[in-house]
């Protein structure tokens, strides 16, 4: 159920909102992370999106309003949990009463498993005494909530009742459904390219995407642990959770890493650190004209610092390399002193949303096929688990 995060089902139970456009994302957000997402909506939940939609995101038929046979019972029965996005002030009160005069509604009174609600509504009804009763209710109940949020709402007025954000929603379930094997543990992970400045505009850098790196620290909270993520420039957001250290060169990377290395249980080096920099910069926008020589100069090489430290944090490298992955990641993993080391094919990874890793330490080499790089993330930290324990 809730261990192995590549089988973990999720009911998506759809309440009628305008919040529930949201619930699109989140069904894609699921998907993305390695779960199968099994969609019920409501009569009013239709009005406000389609089944055919929702269906064709989870790549499985819709459950409807109707309460047909008992079988559709049996839908929680093997799910990791429940999570209701959006939720109505109606369908809170029914939760909180215990209704089951719908599908959704008899699913969330007949489950096995873990219940969030995700509240979406207007200021008022959120304000309302009845509603907060039955919020009351619900966590006595052992109902998780997340959100709701502050902000404009569909009706145009301001204030607490906005449905929390997609990414958000998704951290906070997987991250309750995740056993807490990393609790205690400091982690400290590099992801992302670095820049190295030409002049003021141009800068050398690499394909880097950093989607391992966030996967590695959003697996690593997700399992307990309390995660500084030092990283060069991305699209992505920050895990929500991790303190974020955002950097710029390798030199930055380097020393923000020795600032924040102090304490860590281990550290996961999965950036792609420019392994040279330009000697001389120019302060000035450098002039089109004839032959451009550039200078290269080596960087610090951080991993390799880390794991040089008189009593080192457990380091784990990552090595994508274009051919040999074995031979190369053996010989990386003796010369920078590291007990662990991921091999990947540069060219199969660099920017994707998905790879195929090889993970080595000493005498052992784990094949992980090809998967979601948040799949690979969560079996990695699995891996640093064991060994650390
Ligand atoms: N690394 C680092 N600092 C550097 C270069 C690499 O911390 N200056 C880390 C990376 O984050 C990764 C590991 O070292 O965990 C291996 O990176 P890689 O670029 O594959 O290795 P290099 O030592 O640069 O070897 P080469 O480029 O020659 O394959």
């Amino acid at each position: 159920m809730a261990g192995e995060r590549g089988s973990m089902k999720i009911i998506l139970g759809i309440t009628g909102g305008i919040a529930a456009y949201k619930a699109a994302e989140l069904v894609r957000l699921f998907v993305k992370r390695g779960c199968e997402v099994e969609v019920v909506m409501t009569d009013a939940a239709t009005r406000f999106i389609t089944p055919l939609t929702m269906q064709t995101l989870s790549g499985r038929p819709v459950r409807l309003a109707q309460w047909d046979d008992m079988a559709h019972i049996d839908l929680s029965r093997g799910s990791a949990a429940i999570l209701v996005a959006p939720a109505t002030a109606d369908f809170i009160a029914k939760i909180a009463q215990g209704h089951a005069s719908d599908l959704l509604s008899s699913l969330c009174l007949a489950r096995d498993c873990s219940l969030f609600l995700v509240p979406a509504m207007n200021r008022q009804m959120w304000d309302n005494p009845a509603t907060r009763r039955n919020l009351a209710q619900i966590l006595e109940d052992g109902v998780h909530v997340v959100g709701p949020l502050e902000g404009v709402q569909a009706c145009g007025e301001t204030g607490m009742g906005r449905m929390a954000e997609p990414d958000e929603i998704a951290s906070a379930v997987l991250s309750a459904l995740s056993p807490k094997i990393l609790s205690g543990k400091k982690f400290l992970v590099t992801a992302g390219p670095t820049l190295e400045a030409i002049d003021p505009v141009r800068v050398i850098t690499n394909l880097s995407s950093g989607k391992m790196g966030y996967a590695v620290a959003q697996a690593a909270l997700d399992s307990g642990a309390q995660v500084i993520l030092v990283s060069g420039p991305t699209c992505l957001p920050p895990p929500v959770g991790v303190k974020f250290v955002p950097v710029a060169s390798a030199r930055e990377m380097r020393d923000a890493v020795m600032a924040n290395v102090g304490g860590s249980d281990v550290f996961v080096g999965v950036a792609a650190v420019a392994d040279y920099r330009v000697a001389n910069p120019s302060s000035s926008k450098i002039k089109k004209g004839g032959t451009l020589k550039l200078e290269l100069e080596p960087n610090p090489d951080i991993l390799q610092e880390v794991a040089s430290m008189e009593n080192p944090p457990f380091c784990v490298g990552f090595a994508a390399e274009t051919g040999n992955l074995e031979e190369n990641a053996r010989l990386k993993m003796k010369r920078k002193n590291v007990p662990m080391l991921v091999g990947n094919l540069a060219q199969d990874a660099l920017g994707r949303d998905e790879s195929e890793i090889v993970i080595f330490s000493s005498g052992a080499a784990k094949q992980l096929p090809r998967a979601a790089k948040t799949k690979l993330a969560a079996q990695l930290i699995e891996e640093i688990a064991r060994a650390i324990s």
